[in-house]
């Protein structure tokens, strides 16, 4: 069960989680100026309601890459479920799998893909390049095989950024990590790939045959670069401010995105999205759909398998009752004009 509202999800979650595992989900790298400006930058964008709108049935319904998914609220890759609860990825793909929501799946996960595979339903795979580009393709091909509909392909990791909390000992000593397959972690090919690059994405979809999502773009060159190597679709983020630090904020980086590939690719955004009044800004600013890294993992933490459902099934409710309030029938009826902004 979560906790009633006047309790942060965030005050449980740090209670019941080991302080190293909490400390690991919870830092930013560098002088965390970025992460400590996420969730602000979207409260600072006002909402312009329209009025006398016929909002009597509302839908959170949108279509991404093709298929048709309850709500834009997906849960973004997030290593090492594990650690938060003994089902791991498996409790949080029960959760998203109930709640209707899109799961991409951590290539750092702790559990077996095909065992994630089988409780999630429809999933989308994130993929890290590595040095040893045959793991990746591997771990492509696998997560084609049991059931994703695309790859999210991470670009702003050629080096994992220092942290004040790297990952816990715990993880390495239990062997949670299920790519290393009984690996060596310090292994150099296991090693992020530095020289990723445009033919990577080309590749990982011809190896899987899956869309590509190319996620942590931050300029609208770097997304057309990426459009240019065969993305699909892109995701406007600072990797939740684990990467670079001090970066532009991402409904900065999102409305010049969508003006310079919106039109050819989808755009969708993540980075401190934590309330139905932000995924509506989000969408306004032109996003398709939103990804959730931290509270999922605090809900996971709390509740497991029914405390993910929770979490997502609230936010969508809460998604619902801003759109109706903001006078949209619907998350594809939102548009520029429910922003501030020179479109307004
Ligand atoms: C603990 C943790 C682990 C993460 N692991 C990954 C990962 O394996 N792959 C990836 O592409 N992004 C990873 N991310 C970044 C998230 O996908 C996402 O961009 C970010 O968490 C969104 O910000 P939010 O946590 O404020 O919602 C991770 C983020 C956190 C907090």
């Amino acid at each position: 069960m979560l906790p009633p509202r006047s309790v942060s999800l965030v005050d449980r979650a740090r209670e019941s989680l080991p302080a190293e595992v909490f400390a690991y989900y919870a830092a930013g790298a560098g002088a965390q100026q970025t992460l400590a400006e996420q969730e602000q930058a979207w409260r600072e964008i006002g909402l312009r309601p329209r009025v006398l709108q016929d909002v009597s049935l509302v839908s959170t319904e949108v279509s991404l890459l093709g298929d048709t998914v309850a709500s834009p609220i997906l849960i973004a890759p997030t290593a090492l479920h594990g650690l938060a609860h003994p089902d791991g990825e498996l409790a949080t793909a029960r959760g998203a799998r109930k709640a209707g929501c899109r799961y991409v799946v951590s290539m750092r996960a702790s559990r077996r893909l095909s065992s994630i595979a089988e409780e999630s339903g429809p999933f989308w795979q994130q993929v890290y390049v590595l040095n040893d580009r045959g793991i990746s393709d591997e771990v492509a091909r696998r997560a084609a095989q049991v059931g994703a509909t695309a790859l999210v392909v991470t670009v702003d990791t050629p080096i994992v950024a220092r942290k004040p909390a790297e990952i816990p000992a715990l993880a390495w000593a239990t062997g949670l990590l299920d790519v290393l397959d009984g690996r060596d972690p310090a292994d150099p090919r296991l090693q992020q790939a530095r020289d990723l690059g445009p033919p990577d994405l080309r590749r990982l979809h011809e190896v899987s045959g899956l869309p590509v999502v190319a996620k942590g773009v931050l300029r609208g060159d770097q997304a057309l670069k990426c459009r240019d190597a065969g993305a699909a679709a892109v995701v406007v983020s600072t990797h939740g401010g684990r990467q670079l630090d001090g970066t532009i904020t991402v409904p900065a980086a999102l409305a010049e995105v969508v003006r310079t590939v919106g039109g050819e690719v989808e755009v969708y955004a993540d980075g401190g999205v934590r309330t139905g009044g932000d995924v509506v800004r989000a969408l306004a600013l032109g996003a398709r759909a939103v990804l959730i890294g931290r509270p999922v993992l605090w809900a996971l933490a709390v509740g497991g398998a029914a405390g993910v459902h929770e979490y997502l099934r609230d936010f969508t409710a809460d998604l619902s009752e801003t759109l109706a309030l903001a006078g949209c029938r619907s998350a594809a009826d939102v548009g520029a004009d429910l922003v501030e902004g020179p479109a307004s």
